[in-house]
């Protein structure tokens, strides 16, 4: 497979970093080629213009998309699988993240309406991971919803809602503790969950 890895943190020295190097040696052990989409480094324009606002939100819908969100849709069109690495920020991904969605999943690529009704994307992606490293335990975002609150907007809506019904989210949660031992083992998951893959 060829797989688009969507990396959300500003920095190389984070412990999400870390698990981009351990699923993507997994991966390439697995055989599968990627490419890496590191929103920060390309400083990627999270924020929607007003002219993409009149595209998306109907006012003005024969408005080209702008380039760099072609770009990224031509390298969705090239992949077989997605996957998201990022760390949850207050419950969700980070803003960069929740903008590239704003921006990428267009009207018209994403979704579109005909007659008042939803209908099919076009995008063609068989499956898709998302990993985020978390600062509380997963049982503790478990026990007070987070966790499905994460699984519901992130899966349900934004890829489950554009057709890829294969998508499943890992939490890599505790890092809070700084145990070395919980270190270890999230990395050991993100190089299994590569290798699996
Ligand atoms: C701005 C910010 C918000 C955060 N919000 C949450 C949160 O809502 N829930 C949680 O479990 N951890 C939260 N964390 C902790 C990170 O998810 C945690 O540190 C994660 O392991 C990422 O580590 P890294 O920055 O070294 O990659 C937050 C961290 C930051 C910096």
């Amino acid at each position: 497979m060829h797989v688009y890895i969507i990396f959300c943190h500003p920095s190389r020295q984070s412990f999400t970093y870390s698990v981009l190097y351990s699923f993507t040696a997994g991966l390439k052990k697995a055989g599968h080629t990627y490419e890496i989409g590191d929103l920060y480094a390309m400083n990627f324009q999270s924020d929607m213009n007003p002219e993409q606002y009149n595209r998306e939100s109907g006012t003005e819908p024969g408005l080209p998309v702008p380039d760099d969100v072609a770009a990224e849709q031509a390298k969705v069109d090239a992949s077989d699988a997605l996957v998201f690495i990022y760390p949850v920020w207050w419950s969700d991904c980070p803003a960069k993240l929740k903008g590239w969605f704003e921006r990428v999943w267009t009207v018209g690529y994403a979704y579109s309406y005909e007659n008042g009704e939803h209908s099919a994307s076009r995008i063609k992606i068989e499956k898709a991971l998302v990993l985020c490293p978390a600062g509380h335990p997963v049982e503790y975002l478990e026990k007070i919803g987070i966790a499905e609150s994460m699984r519901k907007i992130m899966l349900d809506d934004r890829l489950r809602g554009v057709g890829i019904e294969d998508a499943e989210m890992e939490i890599l949660g505790g890092m809070i503790s700084q145990d070395p031992d919980i270190h270890e083992r999230n990395l050991g998951r993100a190089y299994d969950l590569g290798r699996s893959f």
